[in-house]
């Protein structure tokens, strides 16, 4: 018979078991559930709502279940709905009625609210663990490569020369930016639900916030409707989880344009790379790509459960049940996107030549001669427009602006000495952008060591 069983006179249909059960998905949350029905034993022991020696036989058993998951040596069962019945029915199945004291003061609607944030808890601390690799990895990578320079684009157009490590810091940036939010959405789920009941808590004198701080917890939830109806940790740590993949599908956009033959910048690690089962010559950033196309069903996962929630009155729906597959879905998928990425960006090879080259192309370096027209007194405006002419002659005699003569240069406006060719090179246009937040070296360097000191603060 089911636990709850006592008011029904004919058993569910067999179809409808499998439609309702969850305990195929989880299952995963068995060391949670067992750890949450320990404090709560204890806490019923404390309280003398059982007798103590109930809560130790209890406790002791349901740790003896824990182990022996862990050996593999325990089959759950579809009947047994999920995983909160399947271990109370091992555990009674063990020690009999004994067994059947633990679900007093307590009911699934709570247990479930926290197992699933005990759950959550565990793998936001995980991601931010390889979030915080990732960040160090691309700290790595600016160190190595200050002086490489490489074009920067708007609208996908040569802009103006950056150096790489420019570049890849950007991307620490925003990474730093998803450890932050993590942390906060840790915050918020680290809030303890049990005692709420099904949803108006209990008559028993439950000692909530013993609860609380045996599984450290930071506080408990204030309102028992909201305790087990709120699922806004879920949603918030798939929110964070969706702009954390969409930083790494816009790097792995850039991974697989750079390791394109028309660009050439970087070559991926043949670790990291697949061939084509027809072109031999084939080298494909297939890794890059599979993140790129992962984070749609991040996104996805969001929507459904954004979805799934708006609707809902107070307090426990069923329909809650569906917040598990999404979110686990999701954390698993961050757990293998990092640290393919990291590796990828770690065993890549950067062609500097390549992006020189590049650098040198589409006159970057028109704002800079403008500019110094500004600086030897010219007005911007004419500046721009006395080098836009210039760009234009370029174009038509096939020369970029550092390969015009001083003559040439001198045709367009009388104000230009030999010092316009030092200017405009590559080096200087990145190294004299020393405003915060720039290219420059010297910029660089500093926010290296920011970031050196960041990572060192993180615990
Ligand atoms: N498996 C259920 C879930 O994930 C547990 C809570 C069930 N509560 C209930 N009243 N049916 O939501």
């Amino acid at each position: 018979m089911k636990l709850w069983g006592g008011r029904f006179t004919k058993s569910t249909d067999s179809f409808t078991d499998h439609f309702h059960s969850s305990i195929s998905f989880d299952s995963r949350m068995y060391k949670q559930d067992i750890l949450g029905s320990c404090a709560h034993a204890d806490m019923l022991g404390k309280q003398g709502i059982i007798s103590k020696d109930d809560a130790e036989l209890i406790h002791k058993t349901l740790l003896e279940i824990l182990a022996d998951i862990e050996a593999g040596k325990v089959t759950f069962d579809e009947q047994a709905e999920d995983i909160h019945m399947n271990i109370e029915t091992i555990l009674i199945q063990r020690i009999g009625d004994v067994g059947k004291r633990l679900h007093t003061g307590r009911s699934r609607n709570d247990q479930v609210a926290l197992d699933i944030r005990m759950y959550l808890k565990s793998e936001i601390t995980d991601i931010k663990l390889l979030v915080k690799k990732l960040i160090a990895e691309l700290n790595q990578i600016a160190k190595d490569n200050m002086d490489v320079i490489m074009p920067g684009y708007t609208h996908l157009q040569n802009a103006q020369p950056v150096t790489l490590a420019h570049h890849v810091l950007a991307y620490a940036e925003m990474f730093k930016r998803d450890y932050d939010r993590l942390s906060d959405t840790y915050k918020r789920t680290n809030v303890m639900p049990l005692g709420s009941g099904a949803l108006a808590t209990t008559t028993y004198p439950l000692d909530r916030q013993a609860v609380c701080d045996a599984l450290g917890f930071d506080s408990i939830t204030l309102n028992s409707m909201d305790g087990v109806s709120d699922r806004d940790f879920v949603i918030e740590l798939l929110s964070t989880l969706s702009i954390l993949m969409m930083h790494l599908s816009r790097f792995c956009e850039e991974i697989v344009l750079w390791s394109n033959q028309q660009f050439r910048f970087i070559e991926l690690d043949d670790a990291y790379s697949t061939g084509s089962s027809i072109m031999p010559q084939k080298k494909n950033p297939d890794m890059a790509e599979l993140i790129r196309g992962k984070t749609g069903r991040v996104y996805g996962h969001l929507m459904a459960m954004l979805t799934t929630m708006k609707g809902l009155p107070l307090a426990y729906n069923k329909d809650m049940q569906e917040d598990k597959e999404g979110v686990f879905d999701a954390v698993d998928t961050l757990k293998m996107c990092l640290p393919v990425f990291t590796n990828m960006v770690k065993t890549m090879t950067v062609n500097r030549d390549n992006m020189y080259k590049a650098a040198k192309g589409g006159f970057m370096n028109a704002t800079d001669a403008a500019d110094w027209l500004v600086k030897h007194g010219v007005p911007f405006r004419d500046a721009h427009a006395i080098i836009g002419h210039l760009v234009l002659y370029c174009i038509e005699h096939n020369k970029s602006l550092d390969e015009l003569t001083l003559d040439e240069y001198k045709a367009a406006s009388e104000v230009f000495d030999e010092t316009i060719f030092d200017a405009i090179s590559l080096e200087t246009c990145v190294n004299s952008r020393k405003v915060e937040g720039g290219p420059s070296k010297d910029y660089i360097q500093k926010l290296i060591k920011l970031n050196d000191e960041y990572l060192a603060s993180l615990k």
